[in-house]
């Protein structure tokens, strides 16, 4: 019964110490503003390389190349004929869902195997490209 108490009490001692540790550890972990941004920096950067990976992944560099015309256009070369243009993102999404031609040349591109909502991520990445 004794013993009970005692390692009860020293359970609560501990499990009081380790919060009030973790609770120190949070706070000196706290980055300054300018290493958040650097993370922010850091998933920018994921976040077009998981973008680079889905295309990679459809297929889509057998055929386009970042900054190099291959089969289709160079995705730098799509990206600066529509900037500025309104409605670039669903006309992108349309010609890879449904495929494209005449635009770039005599060869077309037929409807791509992606979803609507992979298109628009990789209509949006394309564009960002320029
Ligand atoms: C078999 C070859 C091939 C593959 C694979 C391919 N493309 Fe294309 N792509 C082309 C060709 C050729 C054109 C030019 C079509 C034209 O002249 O309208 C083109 C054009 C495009 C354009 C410009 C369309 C426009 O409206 O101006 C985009 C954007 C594009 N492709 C994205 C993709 C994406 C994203 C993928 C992968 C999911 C992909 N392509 C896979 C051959 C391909």
């Amino acid at each position: 019964m004794r013993l009970g108490y005692v390692l009860g009490g020293l359970f609560v001692t501990v499990a009081l110490f380790s919060v009030s540790c973790e609770k120190k550890e949070e706070k000196a972990e706290a980055p300054p503003k300018k290493e958040v941004k650097e993370v922010q920096k850091v998933q920018e950067k994921k976040q077009v390389s998981e973008e680079y990976a889905l295309a990679d992944k459809k297929g889509c560099f057998a055929c386009h190349d970042i900054d190099r015309k291959k089969v289709g256009p160079a995705y730098v070369d799509v990206a600066k004929k529509y900037a500025g243009k309104e409605n670039a993102v669903d006309e992108l999404v349309k010609s890879i869902t449904k495929g494209s031609m005449g635009k770039w040349g005599s060869i077309p591109m037929t409807p791509q195997p992606v979803t609507e909502e992979e298109a628009r991520k990789l209509a949006e990445w394309i564009l960002s490209l320029k």
